[in-house]
């Protein structure tokens, strides 16, 4: 399969995903990469790491229409990923997409890379969607893609290695798709050169297991018996402030944990079988315990 883009630039590339992504990028061999970085410029190991592999690492001020304008013309495609921490996703990406229009981009993927949400279950996913909604109706190419949770972040979502406790915030039963960083970045590359993915919203899952069987996993790779505490009440008493009441981040993780499922996998349209789980896992273990 070969692609009609050239040029990528990857907003957010130094950032947890974003740096997957480049580095997919420069794998793959065939692209222009450039990452583009806030100003004012900034020391980071990460954006240093890039240029030492090949990509280029370029500079704008977001506030500064003409400057993002500038240094997006001769990119192909756009590929956000932007934090979604203390920022909103729909403020932060829309001055990008701005830009990337005026500057004859052709593609654009926005900052998802994680599950299906309705409207109204929470406020980052919200914005993201208010986002989505406004890249469709931009007339650029988009695509949309869906992994589920990174699994690097089942700690995040209560698989507790240095205390051997699992923190279940829905039934053991409840299924989670998700995708480690490395084949997120895999992925993502792999959208530019099928015909399936332009104007398309990408769905894929490194694994799709209960909670039940990753933690079967931490307990095998940790070699011990793990103490397990389901607490499906989180969001109801986040609602109506029962004590006792949740953090807004525990909240955030129940609503990740209950949220529907997406159906429909898109794996089969990719060259590539995802990492076995377990690779994560084991680092996971060997990193907290
Ligand atoms: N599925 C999952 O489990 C999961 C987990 C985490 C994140 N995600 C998603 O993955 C995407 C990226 O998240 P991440 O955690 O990788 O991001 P991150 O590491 O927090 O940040 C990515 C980069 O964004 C830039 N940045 C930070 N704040 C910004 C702002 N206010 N405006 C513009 N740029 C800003 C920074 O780059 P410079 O300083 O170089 O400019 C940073 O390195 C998000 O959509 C997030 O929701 C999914």
């Amino acid at each position: 399969m070969s692609s009609q883009f050239k040029t990528v630039t990857i907003a957010g590339g130094t950032g947890t995903l974003g740096y997957h992504i480049v580095e997919a990028f420069l794998n793959d061999g065939s692209y222009n990469v450039k990452v583009l970085r806030r100003k004012p410029k900034t020391e980071n190991e990460k954006a240093k790491l890039l240029a030492s592999k090949g990509a280029e690492i370029i500079y704008a001020d977001y506030d500064q229409k003409d400057e993002l304008v500038e240094v997006l013309k001769g990119t192909d495609v756009v590929i956000s990923v932007l934090s979604y921490k203390n920022t909103n996703l729909y403020e932060s990406q829309v001055p990008l997409l701005v830009a990337a229009k005026e500057a004859s981009v052709k593609r654009f993927i926005p900052s998802e890379f994680g599950s299906e949400f309705k409207v109204g279950v929470h406020p980052t996913p919200d914005n993201k969607i208010k986002f989505e909604e406004e890249l469709i109706n931009s007339g650029l190419e988009y695509t949309i893609i869906f992994n589920g949770l990174f699994q690097e972040y089942l700690s995040f979502i209560g698989f507790d290695a240095k205390n051997k406790k699992a923190t279940f915030y829905a039934d053991g039963n409840k299924k989670l798709h998700t995708t480690s960083l490395s084949d997120v970045g895999k992925y993502t590359v792999e959208t530019l050169k099928m015909p399936e993915a332009r104007n398309a919203v990408i769905k894929v899952a490194g694994a799709t297991l209960s909670l039940n069987e990753y933690l079967q996993k931490f307990e095998e790779v940790s070699g011990s018996k793990w103490e397990v505490v389901v607490d499906e009440e989180v969001k109801h008493r986040y609602k109506n402030k029962v004590e006792p009441i949740p953090s807004p981040e525990e909240n955030f993780k129940a609503t990740l944990v209950q949220n529907e499922q997406y159906k429909d996998l898109d794996n089969d349209k990719f060259s590539f079988t995802p990492r076995p789980v377990t690779e994560v896992i084991e680092k996971i273990v060997k990193q907290d315990a």
